[in-house]
Parts: structure tokens; sequence; C-alpha cells
């Protein structure tokens, strides 16, 4: 792993970013990883289909928990549809670690999460998309 990564996932743990939650939210979501019981909730609040301001709660592993951090980072001023928009592999490469399969879902619980409440604005996607995760 390299040292500059780890580091960095480490400072999102310690001290994440956007931590807490917004009085009536646009969108609020909550998901948890039925593997370990870890949970992410976040709201969002839109001016013009914009991420205004994000936040998020969680409880969680240092995966978990910093992906969360670094995504509200990644999405504050995007359109709703450029979340939406966004791809595994874009967290993935900002959290700059290899993944094992069980890992890969504490990196992408918080994509998970954000999506969802995106996407429940006009309409989950549905659970053949689910199965992707
Ligand atoms: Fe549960 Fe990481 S151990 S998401």
């Amino acid at each position: 792993m390299d040292d500059t990564y780890r580091e960095n996932i480490l400072d999102h743990y310690r001290h994440p970013r956007n931590y807490g939650s917004i009085e009536n939210p646009d969108i609020a979501q909550e998901e948890d990883n039925p593997l370990c019981g870890d949970r992410i909730q976040m709201n969002i609040r839109l001016n013009d289909g914009v991420v205004k301001e994000v936040r998020f709660k969680g409880e969680g592993c240092a995966i978990s928990l910093a992906s969360a951090s670094i995504l509200t980072e990644m999405i504050h001023g995007k359109s709703l549809e450029e979340l939406k928009a966004l791809g595994k592999d874009e967290i993935l490469k900002a959290l700059g670690i290899t993944l094992s399969p069980t890992r890969l879902k504490c990196g992408l619980l918080s994509l998970k999460v954000f999506q969802a409440g995106a996407y429940d604005l006009e309409g989950w996607p549905g659970e053949e998309d689910e199965e992707e995760w």
C-alpha cells in the first residue's frame, strides 16, 4: 500500500470532513453493509440541482468512513447528474489502494449511499443494479 494514500485514508478517518447532519436536507439516505453492520448516513442540500452542502455520519471501519469523507469533498459543488454518474473507479482511485473483494464493499459503501440518495429523487434504479455492488 502506498504510504501517502494510507496516510490520507487515516487522516480522513481520524478527521472526517463534512461530518454531521443538515437540518431539513433535500436528500437524506442511510445504508449499511449487511456483512459487517457498518452504517453511513448522508444529507445533501441542493441549490439549482447542485450540491451546496453535504454531510455524513457513520459507524464503521477506516476505509468506509474515509471513503465517505473523501466522497463529500468530491461531490461538493457537483450537480446531481454528476453525482449519479460517479463510478466505482473514481472513488477507488481517490482512495488509491488496492482493495480485496471484502474491503471493496467497505470502499464503495459510501458511494452506494450517496447514489441511492441521488436516485431517490427520481426513483432508485432497481434491484438488478444493486446486485452489482
Ligand atoms: Fe464494514 Fe468496512 S468492515 S464497511
